[in-house]
C-alpha cells in the first residue's frame, strides 16, 4: 500500500502509528480484562458490576476499533496478534484478581494509565499537523475519564 499523502511527513506518520499501536495494545488488554471480570465477578454487588463491566467492555470495543482504524488511515498496520499486544502493552496483567474490590481497582488503575499516555501523546510534536488524530485522542480521553469515574464511584 502507498503511504497516504495527506501533509504528514513519513517520519511523523511512522511516529504517529507507533504511538497509536501502543495505545491500541493497551485498549485491547483493558477490553479483555473488563470482559473477564464481567464473567467472573462475585459478591453482593455482582449484578451491578456484571452490567457495568459489560457496558464498559462495549465502549472499549468501540475504542479498539477507532484506534485500529486510525493506524490504517495514518498509513500503518494495526497490531492484531496476542504476541504483539503483550509486547507493546504497558498495562498490568491481572493474574489472581478475584475480589470485586481488586477488579475495580485494577481496571481503574489501567484506565488512569491509558489517560496519562494519551495526555503525553497529545503533547507529541509529530501530532502538530494531525488534528484529526488529536480529536480522536481527546474523545478517547473523555471516554476513559467517564469509565474511570464510574469505577471510582463504585469503590467501597
Ligand atoms: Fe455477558
Amino acid at each position: 500500500m502507498k503511504p497516504p499523502y495527506t501533509g504528514i511527513s513519513i517520519a511523523d506518520g511512522i511516529s504517529i502509528c507507533d504511538a497509536l499501536n501502543g495505545l491500541l495494545a493497551d485498549e485491547f488488554v483493558l477490553m479483555t480484562q473488563t470482559k473477564f471480570f464481567h464473567w467472573t465477578v462475585e459478591g453482593p454487588d455482582f449484578y451491578s458490576l456484571h452490567l457495568l463491566f459489560d457496558s464498559q467492555h462495549a465502549k472499549l470495543s468501540e475504542l479498539v476499533d477507532l484506534v485500529g482504524e486510525a493506524v490504517v488511515q495514518s498509513g500503518g498496520t494495526p497490531v492484531g496478534t496476542n504476541s504483539q499486544i503483550v509486547e507493546l502493552t504497558q498495562l498490568k496483567e491481572y493474574g489472581a484478581v478475584t475480589t470485586s474490590v481488586a477488579m475495580i481497582s485494577l481496571l481503574l488503575e489501567n484506565h488512569e494509565a491509558i489517560m496519562r499516555s494519551v495526555r503525553s501523546l497529545l503533547a507529541e510534536k509529530s501530532l502538530e499537523k494531525a488534528p484529526e488524530v488529536c480529536t480522536l485522542l481527546e474523545d478517547l480521553l473523555a471516554d476513559h475519564s467517564k469509565m474511570a469515574w464510574f469505577l471510582r464511584a463504585s469503590q467501597s
